[in-house]
């Protein structure tokens, strides 16, 4: 069956950006639809792919109380969407030295004393388009736990969603992002594979490698970069590289 004028038009749906009324595809993101609409993304978006956390949004349903949130490039439209994008929420985050910076939580708390204003009201926890369980990690670092901090927030892609809707006003993703550089830098054990390959580079096992590499023309490095020993698509844990190199 093929697909008609009349077709196409009845997939189009209502939606208000910053105001205005456009009628777009009810398939596409916020984002796209709001590309659809006219809208160039100077800034507020980045990966498109819900990692970087660039294109936050606010928006509202037709007849619904609730102020809804999530990321444009993921959240797909619905009719009678308010919306406007909130690409970068003000969020202060304390200047520090982080060759300086104790690896404790009176770190944190001497740069982010707000952090004892949460309420665990839950929120941020609520809003947080990653799931992450934002009090969560905000009560461990109260309890100057840096290493549960540290994983609870780990999927945190910054994108100030939680830090806006705080009432406490807490700027919860820096303050997670400096648990977790306490933690990963200067606390976490040393993973030891890791120390042999910086050895190995160190000591120059890689240089031919490399000097090959840039010997090659365009065409060439393009053939050996999709000619390359890959990891299978599916998981196999009992997969190894022949190509290693002698790690
Ligand atoms: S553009 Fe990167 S998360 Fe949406």
């Amino acid at each position: 069956m093929t697909t008609t004028a009349k077709d196409v038009a009845a997939d189009l749906i209502p939606i208000f950006v910053m105001g205005k009324r456009y009628f777009v595809p009810d398939s596409l993101t916020i984002m796209k639809a709001m590309e659809h609409a006219g809208y160039q993304f100077i800034r507020g978006c980045g990966c498109r792919g819900g990692v970087c956390g660039a294109c936050s949004t606010v928006y509202r349903k037709a007849g619904d109380y609730k102020i809804y949130t999530g990321l444009a490039c993921q959240t797909v439209v619905e009719p009678n969407m308010y919306l406007a994008q909130i690409p970068f929420f003000p969020a202060l985050r304390s200047p520090y030295d982080y060759a300086e910076a104790k690896p404790s939580a009176d770190t944190v708390y001497e740069l982010y004393p707000e952090v004892f204003r949460c309420v665990a009201c839950n929120a941020c926890t609520k809003v947080c388009p990653m799931d992450v369980e934002v009090m969560d990690y905000i009560a461990a670092i109260k309890q100057g736990d840096l290493a549960k901090a540290s994983q609870l927030s780990f999927d945190c892609i910054q994108c100030g969603l939680c830090a806006s809707r705080c009432m406490g006003e807490l700027p919860q993703y820096h303050i997670a992002q400096l648990a977790r550089r306490l933690y990963a830098g200067k606390l976490a054990p040393r993973a030891a594979h890791l120390k042999d390959v910086v050895d190995s580079i160190v000591a120059g096992k890689f240089t031919p490698v490399l000097k090959d590499a840039k010997a090659l023309d365009g065409e060439a490095l393009r053939k050996a970069y999709t000619e390359r020993e890959m990891e299978p698509a599916m998981a196999d844990e009992s997969w190894r590289p022949e190509s290693d190199y002698g790690l």
